[in-house]
């Protein structure tokens, strides 16, 4: 029987969350739309929006629907480095572990390059996880430059 472990990369549904999805995927309607059908289809979004809110103690307006993965980490890593950028052009530092999803990687690689991201890659021991140490330094300003040889990307 085999058995799967891959849970990093996506993970089966709830039976719960399946018969809301499937529901969902039954019905018509543009949230966007100023009809009977969109205004029932953007209440479905607010409700989730706010379900989601409520679960991960955040306030509806940062919980935020994307596509998936990758756009999420784009949204995420660049949209924090322009926003702290933007308000103080020296806050260009990135700390990241070295293990990230290509995703999260690629999207720190192209700041770097792209917008004078300053970036330091966070070493992780042979369980993956970083070294709090290490983190502590960078995040007091007191370096430990071995933590620049840390970057070994990723499978
Ligand atoms: C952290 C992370 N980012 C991005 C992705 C890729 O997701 P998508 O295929 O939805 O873009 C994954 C998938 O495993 C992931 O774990």
């Amino acid at each position: 029987m085999p058995v799967y472990l891959d849970h990093a990369a996506t993970t089966p549904l709830s039976a719960e969350a399946l018969a809301a999805l499937t529901r969902e995927l039954a019905r018509t309607g543009n949230p966007s739309s100023l009809h009977g059908s969109g205004r029932r289809a953007r209440r479905s979004v607010e409700d989730a929006r706010e379900a989601l809110a409520t679960a991960a103690g955040a306030h509806p307006s940062e919980v935020i629907f994307t596509s998936g993965g990758t756009e999420s980490d784009n949204l995420a890593v660049k949209g924090l480095y322009w926003a702290r950028s933007g308000e103080d052009p020296a806050r260009r530092r990135i700390l990241c572990s070295a293990v990230e999803h290509h995703a999260v990687l690629d999207t720190v690689e192209w700041l770097e390059r792209h917008e004078g991201a300053i970036v330091t890659w966070l070493p992780v021991d042979s369980e993956g996880v970083v070294d709090l140490g290490i983190l502590a330094a960078e995040l007091a300003g007191t370096p430990d430059h071995r933590a620049r040889d840390g970057h070994v990307g990723q499978q």
